[in-house]
């Protein structure tokens, strides 16, 4: 059975989809921390917002909500629109770095023809609405967010163009972020003419186009059955309710989720922002009250809240919501990929299927050099264990104790089990539903 040697292959894909993920994320974190918008009129509607209780929308100044009641209005006359396909499912990926989330949104966006697939949009949002000291008002955030997901899960870039620096003209842009990772936006279809000189920073890797053109991406997106976005930036599903309860549209949320010994283990490698980390696991004791600590608490509880909440299956998320461990889709990637697309209503396409296998086999040939292929799957899912100091370890089961336990990660007591090769930190657990 070629399946079986598969897994422990796309394994050691994932690896190297994930490194490069989040060397461009981690680049672009940098970014974030030192970011000043070059226009203080934008800023100035963006930022001294601390007491109101509504976010501005940074080009017109338009309140947010001013613009969501705008859309219900327009709601009405396109209610009974062709277009509205009852059948339309909106795909929502969420997760945080280094859990795998690009190579999973890959299984969305080699669907092929009738899917719509959004990489990170997101990110336009979080780098403008990032405050001079690093970070974002998380309340703001999430409105911004939530309205512009609501959007774009119906083809609307417009309050995502007002995201993006420099401004398009006439809805073209040269810098929509990581344009190259959503086979949508370099569809011919989305295509435009290539123009000498015209430098486009995400550029289209697979065909030479012109600036992306956004009135054709929405063109194009309202042909499609399906839609599906994958982000890193959503902090709480709750946040989300309204494009649950949204008529117009069909969402399906989809977390995705990782041992957080793992997630910092990989972090501590990847980003800058981590360097504390690193000094703490080289040196010294980790200070429990610091706001690294506190950060990496913060996490845990939200992806636990969210999760938590998922897991109930409140009335507004009733068949909306499917949790995933990354450990699992590395472990079973075929398996999970058929769950997430059972899960979401939409055929399970021969292209993904064969995205899955053939890419098993390329990493197959491309890795067996570097990586041993007696190695099992298990065992490179934790691999982090042999890096990862138990200190480290310590604080992180300390703080995020209860999100451990309801995904099924093993606590380790001492050094000699976090490495203990014998004994597996992921329990078996199913996150199904009656
Ligand atoms: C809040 O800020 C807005 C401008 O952002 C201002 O117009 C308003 O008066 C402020 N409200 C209070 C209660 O300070
Ligand atoms: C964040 O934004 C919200 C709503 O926009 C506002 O109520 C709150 O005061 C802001 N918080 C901070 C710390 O600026
Ligand atoms: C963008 O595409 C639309 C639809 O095809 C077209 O009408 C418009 O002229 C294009 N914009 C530019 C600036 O080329
Ligand atoms: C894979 O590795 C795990 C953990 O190291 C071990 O328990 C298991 O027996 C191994 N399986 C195979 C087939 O080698």
């Amino acid at each position: 059975m070629r399946f079986k040697y598969s897994i422990p292959v796309v394994f050691v894909l994932a690896l190297v989809i994930i490194e490069k993920e989040n060397k461009i994320i981690s680049k672009v974190s940098d970014k974030l921390a030192l970011k000043q918008p070059p226009d203080s009129s934008l800023q100035l509607l963006l930022k001294p917002n601390h007491n109101g209780s509504l976010i501005f929308h940074p080009r017109t100044s338009a309140p947010v909500f001013t613009l969501m009641k705008r859309r219900l209005e327009n709601y009405n006359s396109h209610q009974n629109s062709p277009r509205t396909k009852s059948k339309q499912k909106h795909i929502l990926l969420l997760a945080t770095t280094r859990t795998g989330s690009s190579f999973v949104g890959e299984f969305f966006n080699q669907q092929g023809d009738n899917m719509f697939y959004l990489f990170e949009p997101l990110w336009h949002v979080e780098k403008m609405l990032t405050l001079e000291g690093g970070g974002t008002n998380a309340t703001a955030a999430a409105k911004a967010y939530r309205d512009v997901l609501q959007q774009l899960f119906q083809c609307d870039f417009s309050l995502l163009e007002s995201f993006i620096e420099p401004p398009p003209v006439d809805h073209v842009t040269t810098n929509l972020f990581r344009r190259w990772s959503s086979s949508s936006l370099c569809a011919d279809s989305v295509c435009s003419p290539f123009v000498q000189g015209d430098f486009e920073k995400f550029h289209c890797k697979t065909r030479k186009c012109g600036p992306l053109n956004l009135t054709m991406a929405s063109q194009s997106c309202l042909q499609k059955d399906h839609r599906a976005i994958k982000s890193v930036r959503v902090r709480q599903l709750e946040t989300l309710r309204p494009l649950a309860e949204d008529p117009r549209l069909d969402v399906k949320f989809i977390q995705l989720v990782r041992d957080p010994r793992a997630v910092l283990a990989s972090r501590i490698v990847a980003f800058e922002q981590y360097k504390n980390w690193k000094e703490w696991a080289t040196q010294g004791n980790v200070p429990l009250d610091d706001d690294e600590v506190r950060k990496l608490k913060g996490n845990c509880d939200n992806i636990r809240t969210s999760a938590q909440i998922g897991l109930k299956q409140p009335k507004w998320l009733r068949g909306r919501y499917m949790l995933v461990r990354y450990e699992d889709i590395a472990r079973f990637p075929m398996r999970k990929a058929a769950e997430m697309y059972k899960f979401a209503g939409i055929p399970f396409t021969p292209q993904v299927k064969s995205w899955i296998a053939k890419n098993t086999q390329v990493s197959q040939k491309e890795t067996s050099g570097v990586y041993s292929l007696q190695r099992n799957s298990s065992e490179h899912v934790e691999k982090w264990r042999f890096s990862l100091p138990f200190k480290i370890a310590q604080v992180v089961q300390k703080v995020c104790k209860p999100t451990l336990k309801l995904f099924g990660y093993k606590v380790v007591n001492n050094e000699k089990m976090l490495t203990d090769r014998s004994v597996s930190l992921i329990e078996d657990k199913a996150f199904n539903f009656p």
